[in-house]
């Protein structure tokens, strides 16, 4: 059980695991393969039984140490009301929110639209080695606001003036989307998951004098449903730099996730009680290898002695050749 990242959280210790961010997904030519038959990429999240094979096929393919489940942060929105689409090289685009029926869907209706989900992990757990972990995950209510009302403003800006002008309650939809991310964790657990990651992607790019209302409030509230139902949990405040500091003091996760921005030896002296997860930049797979053991090697070396569960800075790009995968993996196993 030494690679279980369930128990590397529960109890904080030091061993040695390994998963990625987007393991299942676009740089497998075997994803590719069922991609191209399912256009449709929200049905393709809702086909309980596609889903369960495309998670697994990592696993298959590296033996990693756990499993995520492959659904979508954008699934929530969906759930409450709002029309999910991908368009190719935009991202995903959602119809314009409507207040009266974000705000009037029951619970039994949110489990129905997402029971597909919760099938895929009923089926995936069951095939899944028993000392893998299954992990669920969703977005954290900020990042799903910004895909919400709309405020990316290119890849890495965001629209502010929408959130000032805005007739919109903020407060109001980053309240209710927090009880059904609660609602939403708890039956991924129910139906066989082990562990959430909470991914805020876009922490990076709330306003400053709104940190504590937009991310660490929120934030805390999910970590504490967590820990209220003993569920395992990982944070990803992508964008925090020195903030990361303070959101681990308040929001107190038992894991997080560094971003590539994050220096490693900054992390492990500041970041305390808390499993520290990934950090190395998703582009170090797209160098030489030489250069990738190198960049591994900086992560690997200045945590191997206190609890770190071995990832990335953020999501594998869809360029990853599959190969270098393997052979970063194997080279964190043979460190
Ligand atoms: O392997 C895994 O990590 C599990 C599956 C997973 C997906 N999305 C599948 C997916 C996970 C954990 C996510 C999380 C997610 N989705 C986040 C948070 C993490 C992050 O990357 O910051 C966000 C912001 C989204 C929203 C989203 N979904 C975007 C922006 C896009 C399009 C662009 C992109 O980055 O891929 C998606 C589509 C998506 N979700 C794909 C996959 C495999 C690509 C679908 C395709 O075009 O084939």
């Amino acid at each position: 059980m030494i690679n279980n990242l369930e128990n590397i959280l529960k109890k904080k210790i030091s061993c040695k695991s390994v998963w990625f961010m987007r393991q299942a997904g676009r740089y497998l030519p075997e994803f590719q393969e069922i991609r191209q038959n399912n256009k449709n990429f929200i049905e393709l999240c809702f086909n309980s039984k596609l889903s369960s094979e495309i998670t697994l096929q990592p696993i298959n393919r590296f033996n990693l140490d756990s499993a995520i489940i492959f659904s979508d942060i954008l699934l929530v929105p969906y759930a409450l009301g709002q029309e999910v689409s991908f368009i190719k090289n935009l991202g995903p685009e959602l119809s314009k929110i409507n207040m009266n029926k974000f705000l009037k869907i029951s619970d039994d209706n949110f489990y129905e639209t997402l029971k597909p989900v919760y099938k895929a992990i009923e089926i995936t757990r069951k095939k899944l080695d028993r000392e893998k972990s299954l992990i669920s995950f969703v977005g954290a209510p900020w990042t799903l606001l910004v895909y919400m009302l709309d405020l990316r403003k290119g890849k890495n800006k965001i629209d502010t003036s929408k959130l000032d002008s805005s007739d919109i309650e903020i407060s109001t939809i980053l309240d209710n989307l927090t009880k059904f991310l609660c609602l939403h964790i708890k039956n991924q657990i129910d139906a066989g998951a082990n562990v959430v990651q909470i991914f805020d992607s876009w922490a990076g790019f709330v306003p400053e004098k709104k940190i504590n209302e937009y991310c660490f409030t929120p934030n805390k509230k999910i970590v504490e449903f967590c820990r209220k139902e003993k569920i395992p949990n990982i944070c990803f405040p992508k964008g925090l730099q020195k903030k990361y500091l303070e959101f681990n003091n308040i929001v107190q996760p038992d894991g997080i996730n560094i971003d590539y921005e994050v220096e490693p030896v900054w992390a492990k002296e500041n970041l305390k009680n808390v499993v520290i997860q990934g950090g190395l930049h998703p582009e170090a797979l797209l160098k030489t290898e030489e250069e990738m053991f190198k960049e591994a090697t900086k992560y690997i070396q200045n945590f191997k002695d206190t609890p770190y569960v071995f990832n990335l800075g953020h999501g594998l790009l869809p360029e990853t050749d599959p190969d270098r995968v393997k052979k970063l993996i194997k080279f964190y196993r043979d460190f």
